[in-house]
């Protein structure tokens, strides 16, 4: 889909000095700190596109009946800008983000906005704060493009006005801890998406409805949530916001494993770039039910050597226990094994510019 839709540049007359941005990018965590700009696309049923304006950084007016704090037709997307050292500034794969976008929009009733305008708009925003692009090891650039309905009104139906947004925000590791092995709960009492759900769809109230359960595996003295199938409790889907992998075997013949995309959990473009950067790495790779029997007696025997999580925020994240209620182990050592390790440089090296980018991944802003 192509769009004639331009973006209106209209940058802050008072760009923060150098000193100042400096210091707000010190330390940034994650989703604290906010660059000087935003992009807005507007939609309505009569007019399609328009009025696609990049501006400072601003709060938005709602109105209470906003369809949006009622029903939550809200949709996100999660991709990272990286400075090489060259000082270029690269995206990683943002046309995999768009057209998740358009699957989330259908699934949610909104309206698809075109590819090309979806990165247009991330694409805007990175040049115009490109100064916010960190350079530093394990930091970037993450971006959020978002939409939701605006129109106002009580009525139960798909609003006829949208708003599409892109922030950006300066971040370093999504876990405190950076590489260190996380905790993981098998929630059992809840889930996160049933057959025909909205499991697929990067929307918000995904999230919403995953936090009690995030509470109950810290009550649990864990630091995530790993969700099962809804009708089962018996297959493992995927983690936080992240997707799972797990390597059996060792060494050159470990073979990597990978919950299949069966329309409960999101389709993670990390995941999918860590099974073709295995396959280029000689491994065998495998998109399966897993079930969490498998996990245990592959665990007690040995036969699975690492567990890791992957996603844009977490990059890749090694899983060294986990606790259900009825069990728990220790995965492997607990620590961070070398095929998660060997993968997660792989990838790193690609999105930084430290190896060749085979696959053309990498969008140049
Ligand atoms: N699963 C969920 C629920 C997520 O929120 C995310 C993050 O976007 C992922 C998986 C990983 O997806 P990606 O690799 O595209 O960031
Ligand atoms: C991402 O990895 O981009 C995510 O969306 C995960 C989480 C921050 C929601």
């Amino acid at each position: 889909m192509t769009t004639s839709v331009t973006i209106d540049l209209k940058p802050t007359a008072h760009p923060l000095s150098d000193a100042e941005r400096a210091a707000r990018m010190t330390n940034p965590g994650f989703g604290r700190v906010f660059t000087e700009h935003m992009v807005t696309i507007r939609w309505s049923a009569g007019r399609g596109w328009y009025d696609a304006q990049l501006t400072p950084y601003a709060s938005l007016e709602i109105d209470p009946a906003n369809m949006t704090l009622h029903y939550a037709q809200s949709i996100f997307e999660g991709l990272k800008a990286y400075r090489h050292a060259d000082g270029s500034v690269v995206t990683f794969r943002p046309y995999e983000n768009a057209r998740r976008f358009q699957a989330s929009a259908r699934r949610l009733a909104m309206p698809e906005l075109p590819e090309d305008l979806f990165v247009a708009a991330v694409d805007a925003l990175v040049k115009q704060d490109h100064a916010w692009v960190p350079g530093e090891e394990e930091q970037s650039l993450y971006l959020r493009p978002f939409m939701f309905a605006t129109e106002v009104g009580l009525g139960v139906r798909p609003s006829n006005e949208f708003l599409f947004m892109v922030i950006a925000s300066p971040a370093g590791a999504y876990f405190a801890g950076g590489v260190k092995p996380v905790s993981v709960w098998l929630s059992k009492e809840y889930v996160r998406a049933a057959p025909g759900g909205t499991g697929a769809a990067k929307c918000a109230g995904n999230y919403a409805a995953s936090l009690v359960a995030q509470a109950q595996a810290a009550e649990q003295g864990c630091d995530q949530v790993v969700w099962l199938d809804a009708n089962e409790r018996r297959w493992i889907e995927e983690m936080g916001g992240m997707n799972l992998y797990f390597v059996q075997g060792s060494g050159k013949d470990a073979r990597i494993l990978t919950p299949s995309l069966t329309g409960s959990l999101l389709p993670g473009i990390t995941r999918d770039s860590l099974l073709r950067l295995a396959a280029d790495r000689g491994y065998a790779t495998e998109e399966r039910k897993i079930s969490v029997e498998d996990w245990q007696a592959g665990n007690a025997d040995g036969s699975i050597s690492e567990v890791f999580a992957c996603g844009t925020a977490a990059v890749i994240t090694p899983v060294g226990s986990v606790k259900s209620t009825d069990a728990s182990w220790q995965v492997g050592d607990g620590g961070a094994g070398p095929v998660t390790l060997e993968l997660r440089k792989a990838l790193l090296d690609i999105q930084t510019g430290g190896a060749a980018d085979t696959h053309g991944w990498l969008h140049k802003i």
